[in-house]
């Protein structure tokens, strides 16, 4: 998971950083960053990828 510029939504086009950016300014859960990126609103494949990295951002 080095490349911040990696898409981890591909259907929505939202990026690592895009996730890690969403914690940094408040998003304390899976729904909220999911709320404020849309990310895993599309075909929704890449929920548990998703989840994982907010879990452990949020180190929980
Ligand atoms: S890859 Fe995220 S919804 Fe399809």
């Amino acid at each position: 998971m080095g490349n911040l510029n990696k898409n981890v939504c591909n259907c929505r086009k939202v990026t690592f950083e895009r996730i890690e950016d969403s914690i940094k300014n408040g998003a304390n859960s899976f729904e909220e960053v999911v709320e404020e990126t849309k990310a895993t609103k599309g075909c929704g494949r890449c929920k548990s990828y998703v989840e994982d990295i907010v879990k452990s951002k949020l180190n929980r």
